[in-house]
């Protein structure tokens, strides 16, 4: 009896000492969302400029509301901050017009999810929060009451059109139209709406399609996003370092490193998103290795593993889910669980429709038909986001295999998921 009760005593103090240690034991991330990509950060440093331009070409919409609409073309390469800009200005904003009385409302598209103007303009009725039925009407008649509902309620709105190209290049001419000469068609003493078009598209290029579309009439108001220099994504690193990580568990030796490697003048692309992507994977390999006893902070050695194998391939996945609509994240989920499932390095198209059906029912959407499926995957290889090869040797038939190159599944999975969730949370 007594000897039994020793035996739990002492173990209880096991219990008591592994729980200690674990809780003693310095963590590495205080809060590892604030590395997410679509986390947008309070400040975001060397994109002043860009803030003080946008502020410049709105500030009519504070001082004399509704007296004319701007529209601002935003545009550089992959990861340069147009989006997270877009979306600061757009809380700035409408918080300096809200303190003068005027109700401003900023609104977020991305036109990679939608399909035609209509669709579009029903994302900024659900943002703007008004009654419109959603069934019923065709486009004119739909932005006529809104715009009406919008002179009833007396708001204004800067409507944001992220992936633009996508609206360039996949709709409609006539919604093409709309959208870049909105007043043009919807004349309107008071106008409420105001646009921001984002676009990866090089200027010279952006001119002329917008010509096209508009004739004689382009669109002056553009601001560039150079690709961030080494300099300014250390800076980048650096603060975005202080909200993620605990204090001393990454060094500015770190941020150098990564910022040499992805910087513009340095030899990288300059995107950003690329560079906190291999500081939040150089934190995951060290919060293991932590966790082993191997390490005791973030190390260059620890940048050099992820930038070196499978992680980059990842991070090019990630760059390519902005752009993705909810079908195409839900059949790259599928490929990455047919992967895991089978465990082999390429997966059937087949076997990826049984998973994306299965998923489809678990999340109640309808799935797209077989065609749109094949073609879908297509489009994902022709962007290079996914890998195909034909017929397995010895094989006939078309069916083809499909495969992400070397990208971690489980971060993939989990990248999969934050950006399925939030397309659906805008409701496409
Ligand atoms: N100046 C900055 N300061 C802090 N974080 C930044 C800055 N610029 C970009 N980022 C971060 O880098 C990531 C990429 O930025 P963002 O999504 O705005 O790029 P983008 O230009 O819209 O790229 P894409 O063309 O691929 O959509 C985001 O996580 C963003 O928060
Ligand atoms: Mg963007």
């Amino acid at each position: 009896m007594g000897v039994s009760i020793r035996v739990i005593s002492e173990s209880m103090l096991n219990l008591r000492e592994i729980a200690e240690s674990i809780i003693k034991k310095p963590g590495v991330f205080l809060d590892e969302t604030k590395l997410y990509p679509e986390y947008v950060p309070e400040v975001l440093p060397h994109r002043e400029e860009q803030f003080k331009q946008l502020t410049k070409m709105f500030k009519h919409v504070i001082v004399s509301p509704g007296s004319s609409s701007a529209r601002v073309v935003l545009y550089g390469s992959l990861g340069t901050g147009k989006t997270a800009t877009a979306i600061s200005f757009g809380k700035v904003i409408s918080r300096l017009a809200g303190e003068r009385g005027v109700k401003l409302k900023y609104v977020h598209v991305n036109c990679a999810s939608t399909k035609s103007a209509l669709s579009v303009f029903r994302e900024v009725k659900n943002q703007l929060g008004l009654k419109v039925p959603d069934r019923g009407l065709g486009f004119s008649e739909f932005v006529q009451v809104l715009l009406r509902e919008m002179d009833i309620e007396d708001l204004y709105a800067v409507v944001t059109l992220d992936e633009f190209d996508s609206v360039l290049l996949n709709f409609e001419s006539g919604d093409r139209y709309s959208l870049v000469r909105f007043y043009d068609i919807f004349h309107s003493d008071v106008m409420r709406l105001n646009f921001i078009y984002v676009s990866r598209m090089r200027l010279s290029d952006i001119v002329r399609v917008l010509d096209e579309i508009s004739g004689s009439y382009m669109m002056r108001n553009t601001i560039v996003f150079n690709p961030y220099r080494s300099r300014e994504l250390y800076d980048i690193l650096n603060y975005r370092a202080e909200e993620a990580f605990y204090p001393g568990v990454v060094g500015s030796d770190v941020f150098e490193y990564i910022a040499n490697l992805i910087g513009y003048d340095t030899g990288g692309d300059g995107n950003a998103r690329k560079a906190l992507a291999i500081l939040y994977s150089a934190g995951k390999l060290a919060e293991r290795e932590i966790e082993e006893g191997r390490a005791s902070r973030v190390l260059i050695d620890h940048v050099r593993a992820v930038s070196a194998r499978e992680d980059l391939d990842l991070i090019h996945v990630l760059d390519s889910l902005n752009y993705l609509n909810l079908h195409q994240l839900l059949i790259l989920k599928s490929i990455a669980i047919g992967l895991k499932e089978t465990g082999s390095s390429y997966v059937s198209i087949g076997r990826v429709e049984e998973v994306y059906r299965r998923l489809c029912q678990d999340t109640g959407l309808e799935p797209r038909k077989h065609t749109q499926i094949y073609y879908y995957v297509t489009e994902l290889a022709s962007r290079g986001v996914i890998m195909t090869r034909k017929t397995l040797k010895g094989r006939r038939g078309r069916s083809s295999y499909v495969s992400f190159g070397a990208a971690p599944l489980n971060s993939l999975l989990n990248a999969l998921d934050r950006a399925i969730a939030m397309r659906r949370e805008i409701g496409e």
